[in-house]
């Protein structure tokens, strides 16, 4: 599967999201090293803190599968700047995966791609 169309697998999952609050819908698809795809979005809480983002929800359902080594996230947002994982997400896609690519997208479908490690560079680990 190629980037674009991983991108549009995140872009369909972003319509599932649950933002009530933010308006801010991300959807995320996520491919395992044989290629399965697990999707997510967020799912926000009227307790704020408790909201799930796409990438970490995505991430839970494929653990969740039996699935522990990916190769690339797409993540789509309907924003003017790209859609980059928050610290928390990244930290926990570095937990499976620490050289995955990211592929972050923004509204009219243009992306940038970073090794995981660029944007994670200091893991917490111990
Ligand atoms: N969000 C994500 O889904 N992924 C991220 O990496 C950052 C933020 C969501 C959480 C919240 O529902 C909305 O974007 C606005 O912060």
């Amino acid at each position: 599967m190629n980037d674009r169309e991983l991108l549009r697998i995140a872009k369909e999952a972003s319509l599932n999201a649950y933002v009530p609050y933010s308006g801010f819908p991300v959807g995320a698809a996520l491919e395992c090293d044989d290629g399965t795809v697990y999707t997510g979005c967020n799912v926000e809480n009227a307790a704020y803190g408790d909201t799930i983002c796409a990438e970490r929800c995505a991430v839970v359902k494929a653990v969740s599968e039996g699935h522990r080594s990916f190769s690339r996230i797409a993540i789509y947002g309907e924003g003017q700047g790209y859609c980059m994982p928050c610290g928390s997400c990244r930290q926990v896609l570095s937990e499976f995966s620490p050289d995955m690519e990211v592929l972050c997208a923004k509204a009219g479908g243009s992306y940038v791609s970073y090794p995981l490690t660029r944007l994670m560079p200091y893991k917490f680990n111990f």
